[in-house]
């Protein structure tokens, strides 16, 4: 095995991605943060030095861990927050049968909207690329904000129908805080893709955003979608891909147009969610050119044909894996609601995300993770944590329908599962079962869930420790619409987890949880 070792320190810098000079948060000084480029199979050593004012965790999204949950780094549920000051070593196995790409972030809060994220590319003479590719570029894709992330999160979450005069924000209760741009791979303009004619080029499409979907296209040319979240797909033609808070594709771009500047086009989706900033300029460019000397501004036209305008992923049909893996039967099925409620909490009155009526709410002490460690299956949880456990290995059906009127990215940690269907409505026991698609259907790890809709996916409980399924918005995720899967207990127990986990998160000074 190849050891990839990696020195970050994460800090606070000054930064202007858009034109305004903000104080952001970067790992390394750069922005987006260093890309991790590995071969599956290998072993990935990350250390981490905190060098910001408060505790923070650094999260891979998608990587199944297998064998080592506590190095997930989900603050409150498998970690405390490494304390200003302080270093942490993630130290992992890249599964040999992974492969494609992910991205990671801090996972503390809504400190990743901040600045702390980047890409995580995996490659595998084993992944099979439809119709191969030349070269390959990464395309990343975030909104971005003015202000500080932990001070728009206390607006949000006391602003329950709260019709603010003064903020120019809040003029929408209950809604979102609006982005003040979008970022092409950390530029509002002037990104650029020089590439060279008649290639075919392999584009890593992330959306690194805290609530933003995107639709993204190249003037002039289509796009084959080739990977959805880490999986193979059988090539599918589009002229847009929508690509919803952190999802990922590889789309493959061929240079075969007359030689010159073409825009790229990542236009924010202000129906999914009302971004309802004036100053907010939704459709973000980049400029990709080939065979010629880049222009700054091209002339060539956006697709013309209708808008994919309806906050939903990529279908079934555009996203068949390659490679067939038809689902186990299940054995376990698990229902969960999603709704947000008004609240009447201590400051005030707020709208918070429940899952099954619970509202998370990181344990201040001990993550999740830890207090299985120490106490075994029977540990009780608090009010704030929906956990559902499996003592041994299930086929996992989850089955959730959405209350709220817009749509949800929602994140499976250390699991690619099976999308089995999605729907209209609420699913009712005995009849939906006929849209569920068990031939060989879409496989990912995090996917739309629609609107006042439902979704079925299904995985196997095999992976021991804990594990979050989450909103990935941000704001959503801090308003606790969280809950967690607890695998084989009597395997947690048996982790040889490093020290630092096994203390209170209250004895870390300046390690404790960020709370809401
Ligand atoms: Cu991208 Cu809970 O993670």
């Amino acid at each position: 095995t190849t050891t990839r070792y990696y020195e970050w320190t994460v800090s606070e810098a000054s930064g202007a991605p858009d034109g305004y000079e903000r104080t952001m948060l970067v790992v390394n000084n750069q922005f987006p943060g260093p890309l991790i480029e590995v071969n599956s199979g290998d072993q990935v050593v990350i250390n981490v030095f905190n060098s910001l004012p408060n505790g923070t965790t650094i999260h891979w999204h998608g990587q199944w861990q297998n064998g080592t949950n506590y190095m997930d780094g989900t603050s409150g549920v498998t970690q405390c927050p490494i304390p200003p000051g302080m270093n942490y070593t993630y130290r992992f196995t890249i599964d040999p049968n992974q492969y494609g790409t992910y991205w990671w972030h801090a996972h503390a809060s809504t400190q990743y909207t901040d600045g702390i994220y980047g890409p995580l590319v995996i490659h595998s003479p084993a992944e099979p690329v439809y119709g191969s590719y030349d070269r390959e570029a990464l395309v990343i894709m975030s909104d971005w904000y003015h202000d500080m992330s932990s001070g728009l999160l206390t607006q949000y979450l006391s602003n329950a129908g709260i019709d603010d005069q003064n903020s120019p924000i809040y003029d929408n209760p209950g809604a979102e805080p609006p982005p003040d741009s979008g970022l092409i791979n950390g530029q509002m303009i002037g990104s650029s893709f020089d590439f060279k004619p008649n290639l075919r080029y392999r584009l890593r499409l992330i959306n690194m955003a805290t609530l933003t979907e995107f639709v993204f296209s190249v003037d002039n040319h289509m796009l084959e979608v080739v990977e959805s979240d880490g999986t193979s797909v059988v090539g599918a033609a589009v002229h847009r891909a929508p690509i919803n808070v952190a999802q990922r594709y590889s789309v493959i771009l061929t240079t075969n147009q007359t030689l010159g500047s073409y825009n790229v086009r990542a236009e924010m989706q202000d129906i999914c969610y009302k971004l309802d900033n004036p100053n907010l300029d939704t459709m973000v460019l980049g400029t990709l050119t080939y065979g010629a000397t880049a222009v700054a501004t091209p002339s060539t036209q956006n697709w013309n044909d209708a808008y994919p305008g309806d906050c939903i992923d990529l279908n079934a049909t555009q996203l068949v894996p390659v490679i067939e893996s038809p689902p186990p039967n299940s054995t376990m099925t698990v229902s969960v609601s999603m709704s947000f409620q008004q609240t009447f909490a201590s400051g005030g009155q707020a709208t918070l995300g429940y899952m099954n009526n619970t509202s998370w709410e990181a344990d201040s002490a001990d993550p999740t993770l830890m207090q299985m460690y120490k106490a075994g299956a029977q540990t009780s949880f608090s009010q704030s944590q929906l956990v559902v456990v499996n003592d041994d290995i299930q086929v996992i059906d989850l089955i959730m329908d959405n209350y709220d009127d817009s749509s949800h990215p929602f994140h499976l940690h250390g699991h690619t599962f099976w999308l089995l269907g999605i729907g209209d409505g609420s699913f009712v026991p005995g009849q939906s079962e006929v849209y569920l698609n068990y031939n060989n259907p879409p496989r990912r790890d995090t996917l739309t869930v629609p609107g006042y809709g439902w979704i079925a996916i299904r995985f196997i409980g095999d992976n021991p420790g804990l594990w979050a399924f989450h909103c990935h918005i941000g704001w959503h995720m801090a308003a606790g619409l969280l809950m967690q899967f607890a695998s084989l207990p009597s395997r947690i127990q048996q982790f040889s987890i490093p020290d630092y986990l096994g203390q209170q998160c209250s004895s870390q000074s300046g390690g404790t949880i960020l709370n809401r």
